[in-house]
């Protein structure tokens, strides 16, 4: 017989050092929907594969070998080692999708999400996802020539991509199984049929769209990045604070130009299956955003004097998101809820 107090550590335990990445890419209807075959990122390992392990997907910065663990240096590639060149893997085919087209990149929570009590200094909202995108993606791509740098309207950094969008790592709905308050209320509150993929888990979820010029038959590369810094002070272990960047790199095959999406009236269905659909939220305001490719003049612009957000976007502000050098998209960092929602994300 095992004790309650006993059990619930064990459910706890899984999670401890897991961390996230994109598991899966997929289209969105426009019902809000996910529609057709997901694709994957570059290099990507199923779980399912021989030899899997958390740590054949993540990719840290800064890594844990620098003594200072605030540090980032212009030399950090933004792609792990297994993602820097443009090709997948056998069974993990890239997404194709139409440009203009809405995306959603799925992760798991890990517990970052329902056991915020298992790292002290965390951000409220676990951390930012940001996703950037480019026609002109770099093997040897560096970190902060890109994050931080590139902007909304395309004229940020060496003007190679654009910041396509800024949300909370926490969707709002997402969860695992554990014994927590907020897995416990999210599973009342968010219910749905464990599939084969996800078991009993509802996967986080960024959505995204794919700017509406990309042409047909290019690679549309996506960088995306999650921030989760822990504050200074906050914990024992990291006195001056902790730096904590995970990426994931991705491609997708631009296979049709798009009808004009912006002009497309998107209607979210109600009441359809969670196990593929988009976040309302998050989805609602892809049709109303205008997105450049990259700008062809690539005058570099300082990252503050641009608006990294399409002005539905609300101005909400993780209070302490530093990295490294000048990251000012916060004040453009999107931060949405669900209608129905609340206190579980800042
Ligand atoms: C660690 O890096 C940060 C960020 O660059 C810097 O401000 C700080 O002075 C560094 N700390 C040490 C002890 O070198
Ligand atoms: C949404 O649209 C897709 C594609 O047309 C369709 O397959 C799906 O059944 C629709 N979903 C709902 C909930 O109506």
């Amino acid at each position: 017989m095992i004790l309650p107090a006993l059990a619930a550590l064990l459910a706890l335990a899984p999670y401890a050092d897991a961390h996230s990445w994109v598991e899966q890419l997929t289209v969105i209807a426009p019902n809000g929907t996910f529609v057709g075959i997901p694709g994957y990122a570059r290099g990507n390992y199923l779980r399912t594969t021989a030899g899997f392990s958390d740590t054949s997907m993540t990719y840290l910065l800064p890594p844990s070998t620098r003594a200072n663990t605030t540090l980032l240096l212009p030399s950090d590639k933004l792609c792990k080692d297994t993602q820097q060149d443009q090709t997948q893997s056998d069974g993990s085919p890239r997404l194709q999708a139409s440009a203009g087209a809405a995306i959603a990149l799925r992760y798991q929570e890990n517990g970052h999400v329902t056991l915020p009590q298992n790292q002290p200094g965390k951000p409220k909202n676990r951390g930012t996802v940001y996703v950037y995108g480019t026609t002109q993606p770099k093997v040897g791509e560096k970190l902060l020539d890109v994050h931080g740098a590139w902007t909304a309207d395309g004229t940020g950094g060496d003007g190679r991509g654009v910041l396509l969008s800024t949300q909370n790592f926490d969707d709002g709905r997402c969860y695992q199984i554990n014994s927590g308050e907020i897995s416990e209320t999210r599973q009342q509150k968010y219910p749905h049929q464990a599939s084969q993929l996800t078991g009993a888990d509802l996967w986080c979820q960024q959505d995204i769209q794919l700017p509406t010029t990309i042409p047909s038959g290019k690679l549309y590369t996506l960088y995306w990045v999650w921030d989760w810094p822990t504050a200074p002070g906050a914990d024992p272990t990291y006195p001056q604070g902790k730096t904590e960047i995970y990426t994931t790199c991705m491609d997708v095959d631009v296979q049709n130009t798009a009808a004009d999406r912006q002009k497309v009236d998107d209607i979210y269905a109600t009441g359809q299956d969670l196990n593929k659909a988009a976040i309302p939220s998050e989805f609602d305001h892809l049709s109303a955003q205008q997105i450049p490719v990259e700008s062809q003049a690539a005058t570099s612009a300082s990252p503050t004097s641009t608006s990294a957000a399409g002005p539905k976007e609300k101005a909400t502000v993780t209070a302490w998101h530093t990295v490294g050098k000048t990251v000012t998209v916060t004040q453009d960092a999107t931060v949405t809820v669900d209608a129905g929602q609340s206190g579980e994300t800042s």
